[in-house]
């Protein structure tokens, strides 16, 4: 009758000893690594970031933070988290994922707009390194755009699915060829950060009216999917001189995008589709 319970003790015994046998391994290989780090000389590199709060009466402003680079993880959103955690908890910015994959640490670094999580610290400590929001956007906090209208004109593609068909019974998927589904190749990627379009001078000066690169190769994302019914919709709906045509093909778009995607030339499609 114990004999089971007997062993299942056993066997957690051994578990708990493998477990803290493997704690003190991973608790040394950390004292190893600090140790390590504190042995080294320091490399000290000082990170200059914007600096503003609605609710200080005070102009934005640039704070400097020194960081030992021997002692921080290689990107520039470790520095920016190790800032807020060991000399300013006030500094604000978005990120949640830290792979590229959520677009929301998206900011301005040495004059690039990128992704604080794919980029590297540069290792010349000579340099410092310059890191702003994305420009031309209201600033709620810090590092934090307001991504309102951003949003609001992707809403206005109506970006999901409006098939051509109704669904028959039993019918679960709208099926669609290997080719048709490689149209979309190169654009469902995006991840919407904004890095592009806040990189386009026509954007900066007519953002409330032009859609900007993002949201028109989301546009056509969907003009391109053989699925979809509202095609001469929404093709109609972008053939406006703000909307669309204040695209004037400078490119600055493309050559940011942090997943090297190409909003320029999906915008030379939708004028292309239009032009015929
Ligand atoms: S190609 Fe068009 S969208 Fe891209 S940066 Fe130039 S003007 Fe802006
Ligand atoms: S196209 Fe690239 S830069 Fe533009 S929003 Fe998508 S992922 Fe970001
Ligand atoms: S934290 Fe998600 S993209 Fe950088």
């Amino acid at each position: 009758m114990f004999k089971p319970a007997l062993q299942n003790r056993a066997l957690s015994q051994s578990f708990l000893s493998q477990a803290a046998r493997s704690l003190s391994t991973s608790e040394a290989s950390l004292k190893t690594g600090a140790a390590e780090a504190l042995s080294k000389p320091e490399k000290i590199k000082y990170f200059k970031v914007y600096r503003w709060d609605p609710e200080q009466n005070q102009k934005p402003y640039l704070s400097t933070y020194p960081i030992d680079l021997n002692d921080c993880g290689p990107m520039i959103l470790d520095a920016l988290i190790k800032i807020k955690n060991e000399q300013d908890p006030t500094l604000t910015f978005r990120r949640s994922c830290r792979e590229g994959i959520c677009g929301s640490c998206a900011m301005n670094i040495n004059g690039t707009n990128t992704l604080a999580c794919l980029a590297y610290i540069e290792d010349d400590t000579a340099k410092a390194t310059k890191i702003y929001p994305l420009p031309h956007m209201y600033v709620v906090k810090d590092l934090v755009p307001d991504m309102g209208n951003f949003y609001e004109q992707y809403r206005s593609i109506e970006p999901w699915l409006q098939p051509s068909e109704e669904k028959k019974e039993g019918q679960a998927e709208f099926l669609q060829t290997k080719e048709d589904r490689a149209k979309l190749d190169g654009m469902y990627e995006c991840i919407l950060c904004a890095c592009c379009s806040t990189a386009c001078p026509s954007y900066w000066w007519n953002s409330d009216k032009y859609l900007g690169p993002a949201v028109l190769m989301q546009a056509y994302r969907w003009i391109e999917d053989s699925r979809d019914g509202s095609t001469a919709k929404r093709l109609e709906e972008l053939d406006d001189a703000f909307k669309l045509y204040r695209c004037h093909t400078i490119m600055n778009c493309t050559k940011v995008c942090p997943k090297h995607l190409n909003p320029g030339k999906a915008i030379a499609q939708i004028k292309k589709k239009l032009a015929h």
